[in-house]
């Protein structure tokens, strides 16, 4: 499948000089959204994943189905003011600005096995915020899974040493 003709190349967005990679235009496809899902659900799928935390938002469009193909439960990542019992807070950077993100503090049931997934990673600052909160959640980091990644701006580096799979690389 050549994913990369299923995403949509948007230059100066949201900024000038930003070339955005849009994936409503692999959601819109439905041979392209099952794809993926199955290409993460193969890959993760003898990892003993307890939990998929999804990042908001578009974490939570790929993370729910693989949650359920892989039998795992959902736990979303969001931003600040949206989860509605005690959390912890984590302060990250943007490829274009700051923000935070927070996970319910019993949101894991502790030492079990958490699975990132986001639909890009850019910069890694989300990625990397999101480990964070699951390590304070009690969680087990058991890997990440993207989507896309942006290889230029080295989000790799910024997250802990655990699997990492990508499906589309730019
Ligand atoms: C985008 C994307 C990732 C993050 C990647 O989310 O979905 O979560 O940025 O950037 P980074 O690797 O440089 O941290 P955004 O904050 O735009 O939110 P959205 O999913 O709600 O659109
Ligand atoms: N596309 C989609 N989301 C993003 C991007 C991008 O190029 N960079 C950071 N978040």
């Amino acid at each position: 499948m050549d994913l990369k003709s299923l995403i949509r190349d948007v230059p100066d967005f949201p900024k000038p000089g930003i070339l955005f990679r849009d994936i409503t235009t692999l959601l819109q496809n439905e041979a392209g959204l099952r794809y993926v899902i199955d290409q993460l659900h193969d890959h993760h799928v003898d990892a003993g994943i307890d939990y998929i935390a999804g990042i908001e938002s578009r974490g939570f469009i790929f993370g729910a189905p693989l949650a359920y193909r892989l039998g795992a439960g959902f736990i979303p990542i969001r931003k600040p003011g949206k989860l509605c019992q005690a959390v912890y807070s984590v302060e990250y950077s943007l490829e274009y600005g700051t923000d935070k993100l927070q996970i319910h503090q019993d949101a894991v049931q502790p030492g079990s096995r958490v699975l990132i997934v986001d639909d890009l990673m850019a910069t890694g600052g989300t990625a990397a915020a999101a480990a964070q909160l699951v390590d304070q959640a009690q969680g087990e980091l058991a890997g990440f899974a993207f989507i896309v990644e942006l290889e230029d701006l080295g989000g790799r580096k910024l997250l802990p040493d655990v699997p990492i799979k990508t499906l589309v690389t730019y």
